[in-house]
């Protein structure tokens, strides 16, 4: 068995951030099992599959804070999903989108405590590791008006953001998976430009009015931006599980994470064009020149048929990417390159660096 000398020789120092992470999980989470051995970290299940469900674990507890910033703030506070008691003037900015958006924002929260919850529950049952990042919540977060004021996981107000996959699902063209030089040209190009909050930083940030709208159309871009990550995560990781009870969970959560992007890139194509007053972050009208046309309508919201597997096959109208290779550790670098981590530790990203490179080892029908 060349597992442990691989990890004592290759990645010693990294390996010792993930027992410390384990051990952390274990003492929460009655039925959890130390680590006596690599593979009792899996208990029942393949080291991969267990693996993949960590990976998945961990995203979804980062997902779940940065959705609870959002719930605080702008959605609805209850007995579903508690903490903080709403900000009015960000909640109005966000409506002008949607006037169901704290509606939506609330239920998305409630979904990612779900999988969380249920994946770690899952992992447990079976005696495996799960996972538990209690010990990263070291983040303050907004200071404003309804925020509950706990330290977090994450950091929203220093976004930079990707959006690109707008252009990509509109694509009829181009398939990342099999165009990975090609450019996808971003909706919102300042975005992707510099650092900007999603939520309001303090009551500050509450005018003038362009400024707390800014935040909210920055708001309604990252929720799409990232669930369309979710949604090629599932998918891509799905193809390296060996057990069909597994494979089972992917492909039933993965879809919820494809409604939450359908739902958001609608919510997104509403935010009105404006320039912020304080830092010139404009928001174009996708609409009108030199935007426009099919790769930047607003009203097109459903995946254009692309180019899936081979050009000698016929286009199709499908998620992508979907490559399994390097999945896990691509989500994380998504995330990271996004800002959503600025501030965390480097034990976090050892951390989180591990579980990533464990879920992308599985193989299917691997023991
Ligand atoms: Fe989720
Ligand atoms: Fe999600």
């Amino acid at each position: 068995m060349n597992y442990l000398p691989k990890r004592l020789t290759n990645r010693a120092n990294r390996r010792s951030f993930i027992k410390k992470g384990l051990a952390a999980a274990g003492a929460a989470t009655a039925g959890s099992v130390l680590l006596a051995s690599p593979e009792d970290h899996s208990g029942k299940l393949t080291k991969g599959d267990a693996a993949i469900l960590r990976f998945l674990a961990a995203a979804e507890i980062l997902e779940t804070d940065f959705w609870v910033q959002y719930n605080e703030l702008g959605g609805i506070p209850d007995s579903e999903v508690p903490g903080g008691s709403g900000n009015p003037t960000y909640t109005a900015a966000l409506k002008v989108l949607d006037g169901d958006m704290d509606q939506y924002i609330h239920d998305n929260t409630e979904d990612e405590f779900t999988h969380q919850n249920f994946i770690n529950a899952y992992l447990a049952s079976k005696g495996a590791a799960t996972v538990n990042l209690e010990q990263f919540r070291t983040l303050p977060g907004s200071t404003a008006t309804g925020s509950s004021g706990i330290l977090r996981l994450t950091n929203l107000m220093q976004l930079t953001l990707d959006t690109s996959w707008w252009t990509r699902y509109r694509s009829r063209a181009n398939n990342p998976d099999l165009d990975p030089g090609f450019t996808f040209p971003q909706a919102i190009p300042g975005l992707a430009g510099g650092q900007f909050p999603a939520i309001p930083r303090s009551n500050a940030d509450l005018s003038p009015d362009a400024h707390i709208q800014a935040i909210a159309n920055t708001a309604g871009f990252h929720m799409p931006t990232i669930e369309q990550g979710g949604n090629s995560l599932y998918p891509s990781l799905a193809q390296r599980v060996t057990h069909s009870e597994v494979l089972r969970i992917l492909l039933s959560i993965g879809p919820t994470e494809t409604a939450h992007f359908q739902t958001w890139q609608d919510k997104a194509g509403n935010a009105p064009p404006l320039t912020d007053p304080t830092n010139g972050l404009v928001f174009p009208d996708l609409n009108s020149p030199p935007f426009g046309g099919e790769d930047f309508q607003t009203n097109l919201i459903m995946p254009e048929p692309c180019p899936f597997l081979s050009r000698k096959l016929p286009v199709c109208s499908i998620i992508r990417p979907t490559e399994t290779k390097g999945a896990a550790k691509g989500a994380l670098k998504f995330l990271t390159a996004m800002g959503l981590f600025i501030g965390q530790s480097q034990e976090f990203f050892a951390f989180l660096g591990d579980l990533a490179e464990d879920a992308d080892e599985a193989r299917r029908g691997g023991q």
